[in-house]
């Protein structure tokens, strides 16, 4: 039952890997929370867990961001403040595979949410961008200003949806919009009881690792060992998921201020190579991480990581937790539930 004197907030792709993570930040500040989500990459479980972790219930409607009367229905029977919208799909390397499904997912679907929310008078709204809009610019550390590109269909997508939104918010400077570009989101709730659960193989290191560390992957293959960078591996910032969704609530309470359109990377602006990733969950863990030199991954860039300076100064947020306490927090949840979900319901 929701609580009449709360806020409540709308997370679209609330039973995914950071969806989940924010339903858990947001009922423990004391909103209402509505999830919908298709669970096309994702389970019910973690809807059931986050109430679990939190002692409080939140409202699951099985539905796809693409159903505009699905959307429709959900603000009318909600009293809607504001959106977090994280349903989309995600991987770069199925995006070339199926770029339409992509396509569909991640720009009609948030078009089709952003007329839903407009007609509900609704005018608030989060999304998750990344620093794939970075392109393959080689200025590493980027700022916001860094020029964007895309080099896939995934990253187009996000582009897309980025460049509508800020056309949108021209057209009716009411809206309140936050594009939040986040740099590499890893680590699992402390509780151990959610965390990131690939469908497949894992296409990304912190889970693929994991995966070998408890035995479901032989090996990890390092994609490139001959990067201009100190170990000749990738460097990347990888970031807490707990505290990337404490960026969301503080962009949330930016946009309260007055109407804008803001645009802030969510990184530690700490780059750690593939080996750095390696040794600290070695050291967490206790596990040693056996791992092959393979071909570097086309696409990869030898290096990205944020200048966080406008969300640290404009939101007041910086990251909390260091590369240890991630690889801590991804092993927890791998060790508790070595087949994710599928074991944990
Ligand atoms: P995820 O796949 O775990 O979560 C996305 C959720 O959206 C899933 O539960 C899925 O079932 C749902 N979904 C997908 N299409 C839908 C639709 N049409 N209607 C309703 N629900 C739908 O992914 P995640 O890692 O939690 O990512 C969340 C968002 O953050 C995505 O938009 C992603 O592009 C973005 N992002 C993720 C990363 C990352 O590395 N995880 C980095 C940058 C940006
Ligand atoms: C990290 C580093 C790899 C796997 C991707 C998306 C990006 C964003 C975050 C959504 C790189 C190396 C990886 C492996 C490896 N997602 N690696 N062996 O590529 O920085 O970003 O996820 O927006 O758009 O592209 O993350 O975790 O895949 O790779 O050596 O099995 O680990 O080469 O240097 P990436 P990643």
């Amino acid at each position: 039952m929701n609580d009449t004197n709360k806020p409540t907030i709308l997370v679209t792709g609330g039973a995914g890997y950071i969806g989940s993570h924010m339903c858990v930040e947001l009922l423990q500040s004391e909103f209402n929370v509505v999830v919908v989500d298709n669970l096309c990459n994702s389970s019910s479980a973690s809807v059931e867990a986050v109430q679990r972790i939190t002692q409080k219930p939140l409202t699951f409607v099985e539905g796809d961001i693409c159903d505009q009367n699905k959307l429709d229905e959900i603000f009318r029977s909600h009293p809607i403040e504001g959106v977090l919208h994280f349903a989309g799909l995600k991987a770069v390397g199925e995006s070339n595979e199926k770029p339409l499904a992509y396509y569909k997912n991640n720009i009609y679907g948030t078009m089709n949410l952003v007329e839903s929310m407009a007609r509900a008078g609704c005018k608030t709204l989060v999304f998750s961008s990344s620093a794939t809009v970075y392109g393959t610019s080689e200025n590493a550390p980027f700022n916001e200003t860094e020029p964007t590109s895309a080099t896939n269909p995934y990253g187009r997508t996000k582009l897309m949806v980025e460049q509508f939104l800020q056309d949108l918010h021209a057209s009716d400077p009411e809206w309140r919009i936050s594009l939040l570009r986040y740099f590499n989101p890893v680590g699992a709730h402390p509780s151990g009881e959610i965390g990131e659960d690939p469908n497949q193989i894992p296409n990304n290191l912190m889970p693929y690792i994991s995966q070998v560390a408890v035995g479901k992957l032989p090996h990890l293959n390092i994609f490139g060992d001959d990067y201009p960078t100190p170990d000749g591996t990738g460097v990347r910032d990888y970031v807490h998921v707990v505290d990337l969704v404490r960026g969301h609530l503080k962009a949330m309470e930016h946009l309260a201020d007055e109407p804008k359109l803001a645009i802030h990377n969510l990184g530690t602006g700490q780059g750690y190579s593939v080996l750095d990733v390696v040794h600290a969950f070695e050291k967490v863990s206790g596990v040693k991480i056996p791992y092959k030199i393979a071909e570097r991954r086309p696409g990869d860039v030898a290096q990205s990581f944020a200048d966080p300076a406008k969300a640290n100064e404009e939101l007041d947020w910086s990251a909390e937790y260091d590369l240890e306490r991630m690889c801590e927090d991804a092993w927890r949840w791998q060790h508790n539930f070595p087949d994710g979900f599928a074991k944990a319901s």
